[in-house]
């Protein structure tokens, strides 16, 4: 399913689980951007038909940031400020403006942001049971609804215009590749 040209660097996942409070909390994050980001499609014209799987979206990030947020209060981490992805930046950046242009890009880069997260719960999943059960069992919960994301939103970009959808694919697949390299010393998700 997944199509990515650059698998995660092989730091990424020790800094991650030595660092768990901290990645909880960007976690709680992206969940919460991501209802947001679910929401904020439904301002594009041709996503006007979709606005009920948009909100369906929406509402399971929504939950997903509630759990992050319940595992955090159970553990006593606090929740706290969130610090930028560039690697999210730096795909968001390439969005081009035009009604068009614009929907098809911001679909794909939402696609790529949860096909990144269903990967790398994934790999999580595979991680953590030695080192934290309960952890371990919570990515692997997220997989497939992350997995579902990653597909509903490529569908969506190739049900508006399939040879754009392509072309610009195989583009922000070449970014991400140049982008997911770039050392974050910040230990986070993405
Ligand atoms: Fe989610
Ligand atoms: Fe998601």
């Amino acid at each position: 399913m997944l199509l990515f040209r650059e698998k995660v660097p092989p730091g990424w996942l020790p800094m991650v689980l030595n660092n768990l409070p901290a990645v909880l909390v960007d976690h709680a994050h992206l969940e919460r951007k991501a209802a947001t980001t679910a929401l904020n499609l439904e301002k594009y014209r041709d996503l006007y038909a979709r606005v009920g799987e948009l909100n369906a979206i929406a509402i399971e990030e929504l939950q997903h940031f509630q759990l992050v947020l319940e595992l955090l209060k159970r553990r006593g981490i606090p929740f706290s400020q969130p610090f930028p992805s560039p690697w999210i930046s730096g795909l968001m950046k390439s969005i081009r403006n035009g009604q068009r242009h614009q929907v098809i890009d911001h679909l794909i880069c939402c696609s790529l942001i949860e096909g990144r997260s269903c990967e790398k719960f994934q790999f999580l999943a595979e991680a953590l049971p030695g080192i934290d059960r309960e952890l371990a069992d919570f990515y692997s919960g997220l997989v497939e609804s992350e997995g579902n994301h990653y597909a509903t939103y490529w569908l969506m970009a190739r049900e508006i215009d399939e040879p754009e959808a392509d072309r610009r694919l195989d583009f922000y697949l070449d970014l991400d590749a140049k982008l997911v390299r770039e050392p974050n010393p910040i230990p986070m998700l993405h």
